[in-house]
């Protein structure tokens, strides 16, 4: 596994931000069609990528601290192979974290639901309270909830404008889904995202 430049994102879409919000819904059966490189870009992108000269992301955060990590667990993407990655948001690339396939244990983990493992791809969202405390203190950990939400429905919303669905999903075990990503010290697992073309 080698370290991956990402395609540069499209800033512009068939999509109106109107026409996302009232078409999106929750997907939890996919089509087992791969995604592409451009997809995986546009999608992290749309978490975290980086919009501001002074380094603003997508996504808003409390004081601009940016507590959260993606990772993405590939299975079927043309270009990629399966395993583990993080997302460098400073270079737009993917760093690979393990090898294989790791759906099957990410489901196992999360009550044996099965669009964790039939998505051609599952994101997670990491977050790393202490980073927001240094400034927030005891309201960091809720400030690091709500940054997951906004990040979640920025995916939910680029999903929808490229034809892709998913579904956030918080119901798991944080240790094994840590373990599993390989979270580095400090990031807690927040949330799951599967992702793949909805299957009709
Ligand atoms: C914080 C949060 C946690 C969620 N966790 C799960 C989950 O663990 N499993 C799941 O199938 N759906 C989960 N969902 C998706 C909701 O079930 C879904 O958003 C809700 O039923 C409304 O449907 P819609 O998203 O299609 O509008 C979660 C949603 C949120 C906002």
């Amino acid at each position: 596994m080698k370290r991956l430049a990402l395609p540069e994102p499209r800033l512009a879409g068939k999509v109106t931000v109107e026409g996302a919000l009232r078409e999106r819904r929750s997907v939890r059966r996919f089509a087992s069609e791969a995604l592409t490189l451009d997809e995986i870009a546009q999608l992290l992108w749309s978490v975290q990528g980086v919009t501001g000269t002074g380094g603003e992301r997508t996504t808003p955060s409390a004081g601009g601290l940016y507590p959260l990590q993606m990772y993405v667990a590939a299975a079927r993407v043309e270009g990629l192979e399966e395993g583990v990655y993080r997302y460098r948001v400073d270079r737009h690339d993917l760093e690979p974290v393990a090898e294989g396939d790791v759906r099957i244990k990410l489901a196992a983990a999360s009550h044996g639901v099965e669009w964790v493992d039939s998505a051609p791809v599952v994101l997670a969202i990491g977050g790393v309270v202490q980073r927001t405390a240094i400034k927030y203190g005891a309201r960091a950990r809720r400030y690091v909830y709500i940054e997951v939400g906004c990040a979640a429905e920025n995916l939910y919303l680029q999903a929808q404008s490229l034809g892709l669905g998913g579904v956030l999903v918080g119901a798991f075990d944080d240790q094994e889904v840590s373990d599993i990503l390989k979270l580095r010290e400090g990031e807690e697992a927040m949330a799951l995202m599967p992702v793949g073309r909805p299957r009709q």
